[in-house]
């Protein structure tokens, strides 16, 4: 998730602002100016051939210093060669217009202060143990030894300059916005391959999202600090063990609540608040992920996957936690450190952490970045990043805060982390176990292309970055012999950005979704269900969107599903009234086959 957030929130207040403007604005005024070429682009299509001339002007818009379009990524910025697929014209405008407001998740810039006084800034592209290499404004690249570095921090400030359209004339400006409208991401490549259809249905009568959370539950999207720079959202949620009415949701901040519902309504109150010691920056920084131990109401231990800032760097950590005797709250007895491993960049330290069917906890952990996995992260058995994880917390080795698993893949080869259980992941931000089948899916954050869905077994290779999802993404880290297994399913950019892992719906036997697998995208807010027989694909549906951006699914005791909106609702599906994959819409079904 959060591939760039829609901050719909800031586009409303930077609106009002806009609007509540009262004086006569001068010819100099940029708010006018901004709004004027808003308004314009907005109204008017361009000419998307005089728009490309202009990108490509390295002495006027100056684009093409910073932007590929060809998918390689080879600039300090993102490639564009799928833009117009990403963003509606709208968020097309606001980029160009005000880069600051939103900032690419892995192209936020950083500023690297020298011990000889001197300071750079740009985009990390390469970071290995000995140096970093930065992409700055001008186009170049700089390597820099980490022993030169005195401090290395973020920068809320986008490295794409402000003020570019004021060398354009309106007109022009529509004609580039036309141009960035039209690219498109190739199909060519991406049709082939029945996991991933050219076009998903969706169900004639889609299912339906209830606001679960009352007004006195709910958590309204909160902006702290300047606009834009810091947000905190609901990422987790997940019912009390064995209590039918009380339920727990997480925000990223580090406050955890307890919501309890019954016939006079909701209330909310604090179950644990680590707001003071979480590192929570713009996106997906700081609590991500929480998890009760199978046996929680006898030892009432729960887990929290979050991040904290140690020795200059972002500390990814695993903590085991104890509630209260009544379980409504945290018991105020000190964390235990499980695991930890730092961070190369902020960006894509996964999220999820979750006990299997066999009582182990399973850690989902991103290749921390830079953006393309350079340094192979995802491949390397070596470290912990773009990997699944699997320890036993309920023993502990020698010199381990927790127990390897007897039956880890990985126990007994040298410089490989018996930890590992499987690997080539990017960003694994949600995953779940079919409560049946014990199938573990996980929802793997795509690169440039695609994003994916697997289901994953005991030592597998699941192909990032010699892969995203079924297409080769780079030989540098291929290895011959080996077995990079695909995706069950993978979309497109048209159908969204960010993939957020969901659920196998197990709740109602007699309804036509059981069994489907259910998850969705969090910039898109497009909701899928998809049924699979051996690892391949069967059906994908369009089955409902969610009001918000999705952070996670949740699925309760008796197998409801619910959707997490980021902006602060829960939402419980429902599936009465529709069917998945009706008679009626099975002629329309244009899945590829
Ligand atoms: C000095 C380098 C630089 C220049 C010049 C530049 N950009 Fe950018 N651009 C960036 C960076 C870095 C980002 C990512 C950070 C952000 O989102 O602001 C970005 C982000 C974007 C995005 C959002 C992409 C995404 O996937 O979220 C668009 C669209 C964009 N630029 C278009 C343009 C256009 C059009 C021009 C020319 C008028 C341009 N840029 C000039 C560096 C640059």
């Amino acid at each position: 998730m959060f591939r760039s957030s829609l901050h719909l929130q800031l586009a409303a207040s930077l609106a009002l602002l806009t609007v509540g403007y009262s004086a006569e604005p001068t010819a100099s005024d940029p708010a006018r100016q901004l709004r004027e070429y808003r308004d314009y682009a907005m109204s008017h299509d361009g000419d998307a051939a005089a728009g490309r001339a202009l990108f490509d002007n390295e002495q006027r818009a100056g684009c093409v210093k910073c932007h590929s379009i060809d998918g390689s990524a080879s600039k300090a910025g993102p490639d564009l060669q799928s833009v117009g697929d990403k963003f509606p014209r709208r968020e097309l405008i606001r980029s160009v217009l005000e880069p600051s407001a939103e900032i690419a998740v892995g192209y936020g810039s950083t500023i690297v202060e020298m011990k000889s006084g001197e300071a750079h800034q740009g985009i990390i592209k390469q970071a290995t143990a000995d140096a970093i290499e930065l992409a700055g404004a001008d186009g170049k690249r700089i390597q820099i030894p980490i022993g030169d570095i005195q401090s290395q921090h973020g920068s809320a400030v986008s490295l794409m300059p402000e003020g570019l359209q004021a060398g354009m004339t309106r007109e022009e400006f529509a004609d580039l916005i036309q141009y960035l409208t039209s690219l498109r991401q190739p199909e060519n490549l991406l049709t082939s391959n029945r996991g991933m259809p050219s076009v998903i249905p969706e169900l004639s009568t889609p299912i339906r999202l209830e606001p679960f959370l009352s007004d006195a539950s709910h958590f309204p999207h909160a902006f702290v600090e300047k606009p834009g720079d810091v947000r905190f959202g609901l990422v987790w949620f997940a019912q009390l063990p064995g209590e039918t009415n009380m339920f727990v949701a997480a925000l990223q901040t580090g406050q955890i609540w307890l919501i309890e519902k019954d016939a006079s309504g909701d209330r909310k109150s604090l179950f644990a608040d680590i707001s003071a010691e979480v590192f929570s920056k713009r996106g997906p920084n700081g609590l991500l992920g929480m998890a009760f131990h199978p046996r929680f109401r006898e030892n009432r231990k729960y887990y929290l996957k979050h991040q904290v800032f140690e020795d200059e760097k972002i500390v990814t950590t695993v903590e085991e936690r104890q509630a209260s005797p009544d379980l409504h709250t945290d018991s105020g007895k000190p964390a235990r450190r499980l695991w930890e491993v730092a961070s190369t960049t902020q960006d894509h330290s996964g999220g999820c952490i979750a006990f299997g069917p066999d009582g182990y906890l399973y850690i989902g952990m991103g290749d921390t970045g830079p953006q393309q996995d350079p340094q192979g992260h995802g491949q390397n058995l070596g470290l912990f990043l773009g990997k699944m994880l699997r320890i036993d917390v309920d023993r502990i080795d020698p010199g381990l805060a927790y127990a390897i698993p007897p039956d880890n893949p990985f126990r007994n080869r040298p410089d490989v982390r018996p930890e590992i259980w499987a690997y080539g992941f990017r960003e694994p931000w949600r995953f779940s176990f079919d409560s049946k089948t014990g199938d573990l899916w996980v929802g793997d954050v795509g690169q440039d292309r695609v994003e994916e869905v697997s289901i994953v077994r005991r030592g597998e290779n699941m192909g990032w970055n010699v892969f995203e999802g079924f297409e080769p993404f780079s030989n540098r880290y291929r290895r011959d012999g080996e077995r990079y297994v695909p995706p069950v399913f993978a979309y497109l950019r048209k159908y969204g950005n960010s993939i957020t892992g969901g659920y196998v719906y197990r709740g109602d036997k007699r309804s036509s979704f059981y069994g489907v697998y259910i998850c969705g995208d969090y910039t898109s807010h497009r909701i899928f269900g998809i049924k699979q027989s051996d690892r391949q694909l069967q059906e994908v549906w369009q089955i409902g969107t969610c009001p918000e951006g999705i952070a996670s699914f949740a699925e309760d005791e008796a197998g409801t599903i619910y959707a997490v909106g980021y902006e602060g609702m829960v939402y419980r599906l429902t599936f009465e009234g529709t069917f998945f994959c009706s008679p009626s819409t099975k002629a329309a079904d244009t899945n590829g086959r």
